[in-house]
């Protein structure tokens, strides 16, 4: 029996994607991070794979295996994610933003443990960079293609973020539905670009990853 092959829509071409959370420690023993499982970003490597890209998987912590033929670089942080994604972005020609990055990150992260006291515990947190924008706004800017987690009001702030940081694509998540996202199997999505969109209907996240793939390629390529 011989399978037919999927056609290869991204032969050649150098994927870069983000995934999974971020973690921004406090001090030796804590840290702040976002609900992210990988999932999806994983997912969407594999699918890139399989299309016959060149994959590069920038991933935070979780505990999923690599997918097969991606190369893949572990990062905590997100200066760490953003560091990594800059040093690997240059010869990418689609950047998927997919991971769950902290925004903010303590002020600093204490060197010992800090004590608990009968006091109220304060702490600063200073903005990190935002990845997939800097990405959006180089020079020789890749395709772009974010993600954005919503509760309310979809469809107005993922088109906010898709023209703020100057995407070629979003795709919308609303994670108020608890059947989808975060830590679920099954995703849907709406996709935005500057000329149309495309809902994405509940599936399984691999399913929903090389139709997503899929929609990229197509608008890469025009
Ligand atoms: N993103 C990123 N770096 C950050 C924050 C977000 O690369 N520091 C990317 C995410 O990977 C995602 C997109 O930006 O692809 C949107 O993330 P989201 O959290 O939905 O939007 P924000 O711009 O951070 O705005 P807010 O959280 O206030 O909705
Ligand atoms: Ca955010």
């Amino acid at each position: 029996l011989i399978l037919p092959d999927v056609p290869k829509l991204l032969l050649g071409k150098r994927v870069l994607i983000t995934a999974g959370p971020t973690r921004e420690d406090i001090d030796p023993v804590r840290y702040i991070t976002n609900h992210s499982s990988g999932k999806m970003g994983y997912a969407l490597a594999q699918a890139a794979q399989k299309l016959g890209a060149e994959v590069t998987l920038v991933s935070g912590p979780v505990t999923l295996s690599p997918p097969s033929g991606v190369n893949i670089l572990k990062v905590s942080s997100a200066e760490q994610m953003h560091t990594c994604v800059m040093q690997n972005v240059k010869n990418s020609d689609i950047f998927i933003g997919c991971a769950a990055v902290a925004d903010y990150r303590p002020i600093q992260k204490n060197s010992q443990k800090i004590k608990k006291s009968d006091q109220e515990l304060t702490l600063t947190f200073v903005k990190n960079p935002d990845i997939l924008s800097d990405v959006a706004h180089l020079a020789n800017a890749p395709f772009t293609l974010g993600f954005a987690a919503e509760t309310q009001n979809i469809k107005q702030y993922a088109l906010g973020k898709l023209q703020r940081k100057k995407l070629n694509m979003i795709a919308a998540n609303d994670v108020s539905d608890e059947n989808i996202g975060f830590n679920s199997e099954q995703n849907a999505l709406t996709v935005f670009w500057p000329e149309g969109e495309l809902k994405l209907e509940i599936a399984d996240k691999n399913i929903l990853a090389t139709q997503l793939m899929e929609l990229v390629a197509k608008r890469y390529t025009k």
